[in-house]
């Protein structure tokens, strides 16, 4: 993996997105909340302001390595944010029209932006099938979430998209669970680090765990990042026509125009990161695994 390329790649993406979570969340807060208020104007500042120094970063590694700690620095603090705003609105202490599970949701992306970047910072590779697993789990997790928001701040009056957004969903849903399957089939130990308490990670092991096989990597793993596109593709495209539908006042919701763009592009990014993974897989399983003869 290039690491300049990537860390580029990620940052480009991922910045904006975050500058944009902390307008959203603050858009849903009610307003004599004006200390979370000002905490979010400030990291939605704090974002633009490392994308202004990302346009004028220079392409070497050592430059890029040092920007990376920068926005994990950045992104404990917006992640902090994230949960304190969640922990309030389910113990019942925060008012506002930000749904739980948008918290939770714009957490996890901001969750694994962080991942990222500190596996490229300690040159971590993870193996590619489970890798591919990974990548298909949180895009349809998200792809099935925002099918999901996108039902709820429709109006209700607008029963065939409530309907096609909902179904979305549970496709979504469905392949979510498939992936799960193939998960424990081939990556054993990702099921047995599910069963241990997660602060667990903190420290070193007790002996006994972490000794299940390697993963695995099989061609039908192959068919099945083809089917995660395909799904992709027509929430994206679905996406472009919400979009469309709001940009020009024709249709009655509670989505802004900057949120059904962002949905979009996190679909694009979706469709990206799933064919980077998905030519890797098809690679791999043409050294190793020879066709059914
Ligand atoms: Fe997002
Ligand atoms: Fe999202």
């Amino acid at each position: 993996m290039n690491f300049v390329k990537e860390s580029l790649r990620q940052n480009r993406f991922w910045l904006r997105i975050m500058q944009e979570h902390a307008l959203f969340i603050r858009l849903g807060l009610p307003c004599d909340e004006t200390q979370l208020i000002a905490e979010s104007e400030e990291l939605e500042q704090l974002f633009h302001n490392l994308r202004v120094a990302l346009k004028r970063l220079p392409p070497t590694e050592e430059a890029v390595r040092e920007f990376n700690e920068t926005v994990i620095n950045a992104l404990d603090r917006i992640i902090d944010f994230k949960t304190n705003i969640l922990n309030r609105l389910i113990t019942c202490n925060l008012g506002g029209s930000n749904l739980p599970l948008l918290i939770d949701h714009v957490r996890r992306e901001a969750i694994r932006f962080r991942t990222i970047l500190l596996r490229l910072q300690n040159n971590i590779e993870v193996p590619i099938a489970e890798n591919a697993l990974q990548e298909e789990t949180f895009w349809l997790r998200i792809m099935g979430d925002h099918m999901w928001f996108i039902s709820h701040l429709l109006d209700p009056s607008e029963r065939l998209l409530v309907k096609q957004s909902e179904q979305f969903a549970e496709n979504s849903e469905t392949l979510r669970l498939q992936a799960r399957d193939l998960e424990s089939m081939e990556v054993p130990q990702a099921f047995e680090n599910w069963l241990l308490p997660a602060k667990l990670f903190g420290g070193p092991l007790p002996p006994g765990f972490g000794e299940l096989p390697d993963a695995i990597l099989i061609p039908r793993l192959g068919r099945f990042n083809e089917e995660v596109i395909q799904a992709v593709r027509e929430i994206r495209d679905f996406k472009e026509t919400a979009l469309q539908l709001v940009e020009s006042c024709q249709v009655l919701s509670i989505i802004p125009p900057l949120l059904a763009d962002h949905v979009l592009r996190e679909a694009e990014m979706a469709l990206t990161d799933l064919r980077i993974v998905g030519r890797k897989v098809h690679r791999e399983n043409d050294k190793h695994c020879p066709r059914h003869r």
